[in-house]
Formats: C-alpha cells, structure tokens, sequence
C-alpha cells in the first residue's frame, strides 16, 4: 500500500502529520513517501504542482493532502498559484468523484449556528464532480467583447459544460452510494436557467432508471442553498456539478459546526483517491500547533476504506475519534465550556491512545 503524502501550506503539515502518527499506529504496513505540494512546492522549485509531485501521486494507491494557499501568493499568475496544485491533482488523475459528508457529532451539536434540533443526528453526503463544469471548461480567457451593448470592451469569460459520460458516471456513483445509506438523491441543478443543467437533470433522469429502489429528487440550486439552513435533514445524497458543490459543501459543512472535523475523498474510475480535510490552509493560525487534526485523520480513515481496501482499520479510526470527543477533547475550534481545550499534538496523540487502548 503506496500512499503519497503532500501536506502542503499552512496548517497543512501540523494536521497531516497526525494522520501519519495515526496511520502509524495501525498494525499495517504501509509504504509512505512525502513531497512538497502547494506554495511550498513554488517556495522550493518554483511551481505548485512539480512533475516530481506529480508523479509520485500518480503511482500511490492513495495520497494523503492537507492543504493548500496562502494570501501572500494571490498576486502570483494564476499558473503558479497554490490552487492549480489541487486543481491539477484532480485532473491528471481523473478524480472525478468527491464526497463530502457533513456529519453532526453528537457532542458537537450546540457548535453548529443552526438551531440543535434542525442538526442534531445530521448526516449528509455530497457529492460533487470535480473534473469538469466551468473549473475546466474551455475556452476561457480575456477578449474584447464579440458583441452586445458592451462590443469592444474588455470582457472575462469561462466556459460551463459537461459531456454524457461525465454526467452519466457521477450519477451512477451517487445512486450507488444512496443505496447504502437512505435511498434518496438529490440532483441540484439550475435547468430552469442553463442548457448545461437541463442536461445534466435529463441525464440523471435516465440513468435513474436502472436504481428503481432509490428515491431521485431535482432541485435548483438557490432552492438547495435555502433549504440546506431551513430543514437539513431531509437530505441524504445530493449530487451536483463542481462549482455548485464547492459552495454547497462549504455550506453543508457549516452546518455541522465544525469544518475541522469534516474529511473528503476524491475518486478516480480505478479507486485510486486523494484524501483531504473540507478546509482550508489557515494560514493565521499555521504553526501555532491550535489547528485540529481530526479532518485530517477521518481523512485518512476515509483512504483505508476507499482505496486502500481496510475496512477494519477505518472503523477503528472513527472509533477512536469519537472516544476522544467523548473523553471532552476539544481543539480551539470545537471548544465549548466545561470540554478540554488541547493542541494539535494533543489531539493526535489522545486519538493514538484511543486506538492502542482497543487492542
Ligand atoms: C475546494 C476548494 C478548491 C475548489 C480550491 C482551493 C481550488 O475550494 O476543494 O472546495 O474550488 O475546488
Ligand atoms: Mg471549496
């Protein structure tokens, strides 16, 4: 078991290096090689995404990222800056299958901004396709506007499309997923609007068709946003295009009160996958040792599970997580009155003990 290990910028090498720590106390073997990634990758060889990088993640069974940017690269072309790391990774391995959960922990409920009843007991699970949509749409660019009552003036432009099979095979993902858990999908569109999703509706639609045992539901996407805050909970599997779930997964993860605890997973078509926290670098708290780690380590239970074919070993992980929210462990981000406030380190090493203490 080959895993990559890119910590990135920002809080990313605290957090990842207790999900190594964690990985390291499991009774398997693992074959673990790190590189740099991100602005640290520009830092060192002057590109956020080197062909050395490139090439390792390649040939892993999974990489394990932490996070990526910085403010001080905003002004770096777009080329070079940290972004075009993830962005990169996703698209030279054909990750095209990203799952977000957004899971309220009990002990975590009065955390969230919503009322604990609107999210107590949540669990939801995006997914999002992530290769294709407007982030990757060609042509893009800048011009002199072709026509209108702007003709001639500087105009910016991208392009939203999907084709079939991209469409067809994050549906297929997201059934099968719905059947697993609560049976019901939720495709968000805005077909009310965009050629491209009416497509993306009629698709899933059709592909719908072969899971007659899952419930399929179509909502447009300023109707999913209001709804995800009015009644969370009546969701269960929403599937949709890539820049409408990077911002109903930020929004999705707030819910629960806790970004820091929330992990992902990005698939390709042979389970090969990239495992990352849903946050971000934190650059204002990096190297303060106050980040939590626990994304990062549900992360790395979510790459046991996903790519690396041990089921056991993740159940262990998540066990351990929630012993440790149950012992009142609580980073900065999670602390409330009456809980233990601890380090990063802390946290990482009060997981290990959990996980050493179920023999
Ligand atoms: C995410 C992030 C990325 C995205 C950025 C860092 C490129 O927001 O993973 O959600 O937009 O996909
Ligand atoms: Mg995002």
């Amino acid at each position: 078991m080959k895993i990559a290990v890119l910590p990135g910028d920002g809080i990313g090498t605290e957090i990842v290096a207790e999900a190594v720590k964690v990985l390291g106390a499991l009774d398997l073997r693992f074959e673990m090689e790190q590189a740099l990634v991100g602005g640290a990758a520009y830092e060192a060889h002057g590109h956020p995404l080197p062909e050395s990088t490139l090439k390792l993640a390649q040939q892993a069974d999974a990489v394990l990222f932490g996070a990526v940017g910085d403010w001080k690269y905003d002004k770096l072309e777009r080329a070079l800056r940290p972004e075009q790391a993830i962005l990169g990774l996703r698209k030279h391995l054909g990750l095209f299958a990203n799952f977000r959960p957004a899971i309220c922990y009990e002990q975590l409920t009065h955390a969230s901004s919503l009322k604990p009843e609107l999210v107590a007991g949540l669990d939801i699970l995006i997914i999002r396709e992530l290769t294709g949509d407007i982030y990757f749409g060609q042509p893009r660019g800048r011009r002199a506007s072709p026509d209108g009552a702007f003709q001639g003036a500087p105009e910016a432009f991208d392009t939203m499309r999907y084709s079939r099979p991209e469409i067809e095979r994050i549906a297929h993902v997201a059934f099968q997923a719905a059947r697993k858990r609560g049976k019901k999908v939720t495709s968000v569109d805005k077909a009310n609007v965009l050629e491209t999703f009416q497509f993306w509706k009629d698709v899933v639609t059709e592909v719908h068709a072969q899971y007659p045992d899952v419930e399929l539901e179509h909502m447009y996407v300023d109707n999913a946003a209001m709804q995800l805050v009015k009644a969370p909970k009546k969701f269960d599997v929403i599937v949709t295009g890539n820049m409408f779930g990077d911002i109903l997964s930020d929004e999705a993860a707030m819910l629960t009160g806790s970004i820091g605890m929330l992990p992902s997973a990005s698939l390709n078509e042979r389970k090969q996958g990239l495992y990352e926290p849903s946050h971000g670098s934190a650059p204002d708290i990096a190297g303060k040792g106050v980040a939590n780690p626990l994304a990062t380590i549900l992360s790395a239970a979510m790459m046991l599970r996903f790519s690396l074919d041990q089921p056991e070993a993740a159940d262990r992980i998540e066990r351990a997580v929630q012993d440790v929210l149950a012992q009142g462990l609580r980073t900065a981000d999670i602390f409330s009155e009456g809980t233990t406030r601890v380090g990063t380190k802390e946290m990482g090493d009060a997981v290990v003990a959990r996980l050493k203490a179920q023999g």
